[in-house]
């Protein structure tokens, strides 16, 4: 399973960039209100850092697939690795269709069910994102979704979606993920932060260092 950053903060993908974790990220109109800057500004800065599929989804106001189609159209053209990022509505599903067959990558997010995912792949969605967080905030097991979704997939030969587990919120998330077959996690920097650490880690730094101080002292 691969490791995309779920922010639109330069800095935190810079962060995450260096340390050569990510393949990838994502972006929706929540997170980039969050900075307050321009959208199409900021996309292109964050492609120029990685080199990966970034989504950047239609504007929240946008509903009709018309509108979708021409919002994608000019998220695509920002940058090549840029990948339109569209809600599952009956409207999405007609704009993923047609910016699909432009030859536009399409990301369909707010899956909820598996039978979601699968329409959207039939649409021709290059990725599915189901919202693992928010179904577990609502006392409904969101891995189950992930895993259905990768069992689904699985068997139908013809289909070549990618699924991105997206809403991940915390590191258990992520090993349910990577083992119910998600082929990426989309993860909030917090979080990746968080599996860094351990505190036997942490605890074995200062001990190695102590050990090796006593006898050679700070050489
Ligand atoms: C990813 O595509 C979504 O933007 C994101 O993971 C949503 O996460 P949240 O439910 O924690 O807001």
């Amino acid at each position: 399973m691969k490791f995309f950053i779920d922010t639109a903060n330069v800095e935190e993908i810079r962060e995450a960039a260096e340390m050569g974790i990510i393949s990838g990220v994502t972006t929706n109109p929540s997170l980039i209100a969050k900075e307050g800057r321009d959208y199409a500004v900021v996309l292109k800065e964050i492609a120029e850092i990685v080199d990966g599929p970034v989504s950047g989804e239609v504007s929240a106001t946008t509903e009709d697939a018309d509108g979708m189609i021409r919002e994608g159209r000019e998220l695509a053209s920002i940058h090549p690795n840029i990948v339109v990022k569209i809600p599952m509505t009956r409207e999405g599903l007609k704009a993923i269709h047609v910016l699909e067959a432009e030859g536009i990558r399409t990301n369909c997010t707010l899956i909820f069910t598996p039978n979601q995912a699968l329409l959207a792949a039939r649409a021709g969605a290059s990725y599915v994102s189901p919202f693992l967080g928010r179904l577990d905030d609502i006392s409904t097991p969101g891995i189950e979704i992930v895993q259905d979704i990768s069992e689904i997939f699985g068997v139908a030969a013809d289909i070549d979606t990618k699924i991105i587990a997206a809403s991940v919120r915390n590191p258990i998330h992520v090993t349910q993920c990577a083992l119910a077959g998600a082929d990426i996690a989309t993860i909030p920097y917090k979080t990746l932060e968080m599996m860094l650490h351990h505190p036997l880690t942490d605890a074995g730094i200062v001990k190695f260092r102590e050990d090796y101080r006593k006898v050679f002292g700070d050489k």
